[in-house]
């Protein structure tokens, strides 16, 4: 038996939600009182209530956790009460489109069979599921900047335009930079919003430690590791760099055998540790996207240039197109699939502002993230997803 200086690493997992939310309390009371409406008597009757709510907040400042862990109490209060609230979270990363969204929930919260019906059809049915049992659905939709703008507004637009505006609320969840993008198509929509900075470093301290508690054995991670950690995520804005650190240096103290981890260890996952939520994200690519950020990749590190222009990023991907036996897409999607990074914070594009016989034109960076780090990942999530399609 090899041992181990977890107790439970479980707990370090991105989905996993805490039974506390140290420093979060504010917010969640905040939350709780613009949904109080929802839990009156009067909302089962047909008194219209709807109440949208935005969250915003940059990477890692607990958006999240903190929207999940108030569904998970709202859900056990509605069990103790005859209020009937139904609520919902999906990640619009994940999932990308508004049709699909109303389809998964369909299927998985209502048992209604999607397959031939039109998202009209299948959203009347919802609708008229949610007023015959007299329940609202509190549905939270998470990186919801995700969707195209018009897929948001028509989201939002949904309950009312079938007569059930007081049957779905919806909170959204933001990066700031992203949602000030879609803020012109929700704004009037929007009852409320908060937003969430990052945490101070003794918050961090306080949050590492509860977390150190849920997932080490005790003494496996002294004081002044936890200190050295809160210090780096202070720094980077990010708590969630903090949990990756912990399970990670967690991982190597096992690997050699050691019951407590060392400051050598937690340096070593530091620096292997990349902004997280870009790394979280980059399982949502797809195929396509894939293969544009790793041909970026590619191009940067074999050259070690700092940034390279849309024409050398195409050419790489059609080489790589090849390798992989795959159909590359023309130059016009290619450009899309390129927005998309640039979206996602994973890739920065910069106009070059001195004009020359050919124009303005676009240049392209990896934002933070080191060439090679990324292009590991990428090849990694390419052959994971190519051995599914394939099998
Ligand atoms: N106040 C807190 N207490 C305990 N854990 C937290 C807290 N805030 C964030 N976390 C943890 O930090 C990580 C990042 O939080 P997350 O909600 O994913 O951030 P965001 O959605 O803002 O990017 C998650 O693993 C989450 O469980
Ligand atoms: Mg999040």
């Amino acid at each position: 038996m090899s041992s181990t200086v977890f107790k439970d690493q479980n707990t370090l997992h991105s989905d996993y939600v805490p039974d506390d939310l140290p420093h979060r309390e504010n917010e969640l009371k905040e939350l709780a009182a613009s949904l109080r409406p929802l839990f009156q008597p009067s909302s089962n009757s047909d008194v219209a209530f709807s109440s949208h709510i935005a969250i915003i907040g940059p990477a890692g400042v607990g958006k999240t956790v903190t929207v999940k862990y108030l569904l998970k109490e709202l859900e056990k209060m509605t069990k103790q009460s005859s209020i009937n609230v139904l609520v919902d979270y999906r990640n619009c990363w994940a999932i990308r489109s508004k049709s699909e969204i109303i389809r998964v929930i369909a299927r998985e919260k209502f048992n209604l069979q999607s397959r031939g019906f039109s998202d009209t059809e299948i959203i009347e049915n919802i609708i008229s599921r949610l007023r015959s049992t007299r329940t609202t659905l509190l549905l939270a939709l998470d990186e919801v900047w995700a969707l195209k703008g018009d897929e948001i507004a028509s989201i939002l637009n949904l309950p009312t335009e079938y007569g059930g505006s007081h049957r779905i609320s919806y909170i959204l969840i933001s990066r700031p930079q992203q949602f000030r993008r879609i803020e012109p198509v929700l704004s009037h929509r929007i009852g409320h919003v908060i937003e969430m900075k990052p945490y101070s470093l003794s918050e961090c301290r306080d949050i590492l430690k509860y977390r150190v508690s849920l997932a080490f054995k005790s003494g496996a991670v002294p004081d002044d590791l936890i200190e050295m950690v809160a210090e780096t995520c202070a720094k980077s804005k990010n708590i969630r760099d903090g949990l990756e650190i912990l399970y990670r240096a967690g991982l190597r103290a096992d690997k050699e055998n050691k019951d407590q981890l060392t400051p050598e260890y937690v340096r070593w996952a530091s620096e292997n540790v990349y902004d997280s939520m870009r790394y979280d994200t980059l399982g949502q690519l797809t195929l396509h996207e894939l293969l544009a950020a790793l041909a970026i990749a590619k191009r940067l590190a074999s050259r070690q240039l700092v940034s390279v222009k849309l024409p050398d990023i195409y050419r790489q991907y059609k080489i790589l197109c090849e390798e992989y036996k795959i159909e590359p897409r023309k130059e016009a999607s290619f450009r899309n699939y390129l927005n998309k990074l640039v979206e996602m914070e994973l890739v920065d594009k910069v106009i070059t502002g001195h004009r020359n016989k050919r124009g303005v034109y676009a240049k392209y960076s990896l934002n933070q993230v080191s060439a090679n780090t990324l292009m590991e990942r990428l090849q990694d999530l390419l052959e994971e997803k190519l051995s599914k399609t394939h099998s």
